[in-house]
């Protein structure tokens, strides 16, 4: 059942968990910070979180409310996925059984697969396909409680596929961000000429459609001074700026986003002691995506020592065909707590309030609280922590983002 209520009470829950506070992003000790009330309800209006309280102090309500009953429920913020690429065609079924025998995936991509195999089945969709797959992806996402995402588009690479990937994109209610220097693709010879293709041709429609601008630093894809040059046109069209660095390489991603004001730089496995300080001391939100380092068998990201430094961490899927066939959130939740070694509310911060301060979203959504955008995910579990400890079965039963029930398991 799906439907929309002027008033929605969510009543009876086990416990109600979100991020204390009102700050964004959060840091340090503050990251774990979680506010449980036990037996309680949240009321919705027009939308919005209207009250949150105890059962017993609920009064008489007057007037029309749908009840939704959370006996034996757990209600959590909805999750906010501020890294996802769900713009593509085909799949890498073939590569991934091909890693499995021991297959690199740099390799992989320098033969002309990995991303640019990608790249090929996403062109041959045209643009109804293209919809029809992001559509599919965000209805994945949503079963799994993601409320909010930000999609990349970046597996078109041409004029035409990068603009209806973001239209496609922002029409099944994802939050576009241009990855336009995502890779070099076959037509153009380098970095340098492709890069002046896209920003002249380009950059003016992505500028008017998406709302970051995103750019992969790595050997094999794009150095320091190409995505200086990307970031920087972008940054003049009103795009705020995000960066894929120190995946397998420390290239100089960490200094560079400083540089721009990125608002974060995502995947960060190989980041050492001194990205760490930086990053610790800098406003930009180092994004952690271990379904990815996992995915890839590559090293985890160094959570615990940017915590402990005092860097602002975010957690997210980076669901894409290639490096991370994962929409869960709360199977990253889970990964966020055995190989990251946060705590079940750190983790629960990152993927709620920090994750939305990445999209400059954090006023309005990442808390259960009154004022807040009546996004909510209703647990089928005792525990709010549940949704870690639960590997593999999230656990997820309601989905309600601005106060309608969107999914019901
Ligand atoms: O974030 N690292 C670059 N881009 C994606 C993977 C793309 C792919 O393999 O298709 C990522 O991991
Ligand atoms: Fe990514």
């Amino acid at each position: 059942m799906t439907g929309a209520a002027a008033r929605l009470l969510v009543r009876d829950a086990a416990q109600v968990a979100s991020p204390a506070g009102a700050a964004a992003p959060l840091r340090g000790r503050e990251l774990g910070r979680v506010d449980v009330l036990a037996d309680a309800y949240v009321l919705c209006e027009g939308g919005r979180i209207a009250a949150v309280g105890r059962m017993r102090d609920l009064g008489r309500l007057p007037g029309d409310v749908v009840e939704l009953d959370a006996r034996g429920q757990c209600v959590l913020p909805g999750l906010v996925d501020c890294h996802t690429h769900p713009a593509w065609g085909g799949d890498r079924v073939e590569e991934f059984a091909l890693r499995a025998g021991g297959a690199g995936y740099e390799a992989l991509h320098a033969d002309g697969g990995g991303i640019l195999a990608t790249v090929r089945a996403t062109r041959a969709l045209g643009a109804a396909g293209l919809r029809a797959r992001v559509e599919r992806h965000a209805g994945w996402m949503l079963s799994h409680g993601t409320t909010t995402w930000e999609g990349k588009s970046g597996y078109g690479l041409d004029r035409d596929t990068e603009l209806e990937s973001l239209r496609a994109i922002r029409a099944a209610g994802g939050v576009p961000t241009w990855l336009g220097a995502h890779a070099v693709p076959p037509e153009h010879d380098d970095g340098d000429a492709y890069l002046d293709a896209v920003l002249a041709e380009v950059l003016p429609d992505a500028a008017a459609i998406a709302e970051s601008a995103d750019v992969f630093l790595e050997r094999g894809a794009f150095d320091a001074e190409q995505a200086r040059r990307y970031l920087t046109a972008c940054a003049g069209r009103g795009l705020a700026l995000r960066l894929h660095g120190d995946q397998f390489t420390e290239a100089g991603a960490i200094p560079l986003a400083i540089e721009v004001g990125a608002r974060s730089v995502d995947h960060l496995e190989v980041t050492g002691p001194d990205g760490v300080a930086q990053l610790a001391a800098s406003d930009v939100t180092g994004v952690l995506l271990p379904a990815s380092a996992l995915f890839l068998d590559r090293p985890m990201p160094p959570a615990r020592a940017l915590v402990a430094a005092g860097a602002a961490i975010a957690l997210a899927t980076d669901f894409n065909p290639g490096s991370a066939f994962c929409e869960s959130l709360p199977l990253v939740l889970s990964l966020a707590c055995t190989k990251l070694r946060l705590d079940p509310a750190e983790a629960l911060s990152a993927v709620t309030v920090n994750a939305a301060h990445v999209l400059g979203r954090a006023e309005r959504i990442g808390r259960v609280a009154t004022g807040y955008q009546a996004d909510l995910v209703l647990l089928g579990a005792p525990d709010w922590r549940y949704i870690a400890y639960h590997l593999g079965t999230d656990g997820v039963q309601t989905v309600v983002r601005g106060g309608l029930i969107l999914h019901r398991r």
